[in-house]
């Protein structure tokens, strides 16, 4: 079968385009210089085993795992329920927008396939509400708890009323056909109970952090679940493993994102929005979003020097905040850069019917494509940002399949590694969410010690002191 590729358009951060604003040839050439040597670490660590994401597309075995697994669900399963967060739920939640219809869900007679649940939230009134939902469909419903630590309190949260739910209901062997564990292989709070109750497991590889962790089982039992193509997903990503892990600057299209994302980011542009023209890459943008936020805002370098650094991602969806964001992203400060996801075949043309006669003003409309209308706004949307030389790529997709969005998650990825070489800083760790858990531990009243010299009931009351409501601020 021919693939199509996606493809990053860089025209418009010129120089040619935007005029001062935008990148020169020189620049572009002290870029290439610049990336030539983190082109060649990102290659080395890769070979030395130090980014294990790469080599989830070639993983043979447990797709092998994963189909047969989603196989068998498939038969009786109608609801499958995903309970994680972050980097354990947003891969799954832009698989299913990206590659499922909008109504997926919903239409029971054109699905063949489970429905889709992702709760990535500790919200009582949402979750409350799907328990009510799905209470009386348990025997039809499994469960896939995400956590590679399995300490996350909102997924624990989650898994522990959902276990209560079903040991009430269908007693322990209830658990093990309802439940299965995505987590860490050997060691983890998940990893102790799975075993101890002799759950099914898929594991997250080792070395793999969440947010780069959607082309593993974490990401790929749902979507493989929910009738994807997992083995199409990953050929994109194997496909784009080939582009972006070129020595030449000029042809790596991860390492020139990297690139012109670094120079923007030094010139006071530290904003970078995202802006799919597609409802359905808009997830995408999320995950987009925890990627590049854990990944690259950093207080400290490398070598540990103080540094706080990083692009700010925002997410905005086109045509749809043209009416709510561009107003802004037009007259505000120039302190952006923009990424168009564009699609070129939408599939099946959608007319648009004839305007009534007492309305000839909207009959340049009648008999076009939606499709085309919604390309033509993001042109028009560009064209504007151009006109205040705003720097904007594009990422082409020419159409949504599952090789195309493989090809995007792992470009993404790959320029985000090149990105936080760039920027000098450690792109795998998060040490600003690990103190954020650690609150809320202490909050909910854990016991035992945060540190060598506070226990968490100390690191409580800190945390309630410097935090509780002051009532002579509160109008
Ligand atoms: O990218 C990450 O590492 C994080 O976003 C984690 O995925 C998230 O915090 C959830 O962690 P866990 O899978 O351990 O529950």
């Amino acid at each position: 079968m021919k693939q199509e590729n996606i493809g990053l358009y860089y025209k418009n951060v010129t120089e040619e385009i935007i005029g001062d604003e935008g990148i020169s040839q020189k620049q572009f050439e002290g870029l290439a210089e610049l990336s030539k040597p983190v082109i060649r670490q990102i290659n080395q660590q890769r070979q030395a085993g130090e980014t294990a994401y790469r080599d989830l597309p070639y993983k043979k075995e447990t797709i092998k795992e994963i189909k047969e697994l989603a196989g068998s669900l498939k038969k009786t399963c109608e609801n499958f329920v995903v309970l994680g967060i972050g980097g354990s739920a947003l891969g799954n939640i832009a698989l299913q927008t990206a590659l499922n219809p909008y109504m997926y869900n919903l239409n029971d007679s054109h699905r063949q396939t489970p429905r889709l649940f992702v709760f990535d939230n500790v919200d009582p009134m949402q979750f409350a509400s799907f328990l009510g939902w799905v209470g009386s469909r348990l025997d039809k419903t499994v469960f896939n708890v995400i956590s590679k630590s399995g300490q996350t309190a909102e997924t624990a949260s989650q898994f522990l009323i959902i276990r209560k739910m079903l040991l009430d209901k269908f007693g322990p062997d209830g658990l093990r056909k309802h439940i299965i564990a995505t987590t860490d292989a050997k060691a983890g709070t998940l990893r102790k109970i799975a075993d101890g109750e002799k759950l099914p497991t898929l594991a997250v590889p080792d070395g793999v952090g969440g947010r780069f962790s959607v082309l593993s089982a974490v990401g790929l039992l749902s979507a493989a679940v929910c009738g994807i193509d997992i083995e199409q997903l990953l050929a994109g990503a194997a496909d784009m493993d080939k582009k972006v892990s070129d020595d030449d600057f000029y042809k790596n299209p991860a390492a020139i994102n990297a690139a012109i994302n670094f120079h923007f980011y030094n010139r006071g542009k530290r904003l970078s929005v995202m802006m799919p023209y597609s409802y359905a890459l808009k997830d995408l943008a999320d995950w987009y979003r925890q990627l590049w936020a854990e990944s690259l805002g950093k207080a400290k370098t490398i070598a540990g020097n103080d540094v706080h650094i990083g692009p700010t991602p925002i997410k905005a969806i086109g045509a749809t905040d043209q009416h709510s964001q561009v107003q802004l992203y037009r007259e505000g400060p120039n302190d952006k850069l923009f990424t168009f996801l564009q699609v070129e075949n939408f599939g099946d043309a959608l007319k648009i019917g004839q305007s009534p006669d007492n309305a000839p003003e909207l009959q340049y409309l009648a008999q076009k494509d939606m499709a085309e209308l919604l390309n033509c706004e993001k042109m028009a949307t560009e064209y504007a940002l151009l006109k205040d030389k705003r720097p904007c790529l594009t990422v082409i997709f020419p159409e949504i399949s599952a090789y195309t969005v493989g090809q995007f998650i792992y470009l993404y990825e790959v320029t985000t590694s090149i990105a936080g070489a760039l920027f000098n800083i450690n792109a795998y760790d998060q040490p600003a969410v690990e103190l954020g858990k650690h609150a809320t531990f202490a909050l909910m009243g854990k016991e035992g010690n945060f540190t060598n010299s506070l226990s968490y009931g100390q690191f409580a009351g800190q945390i309630r002191e410097l935090t509780e409501l002051d009532k002579h601020y509160l109008v």
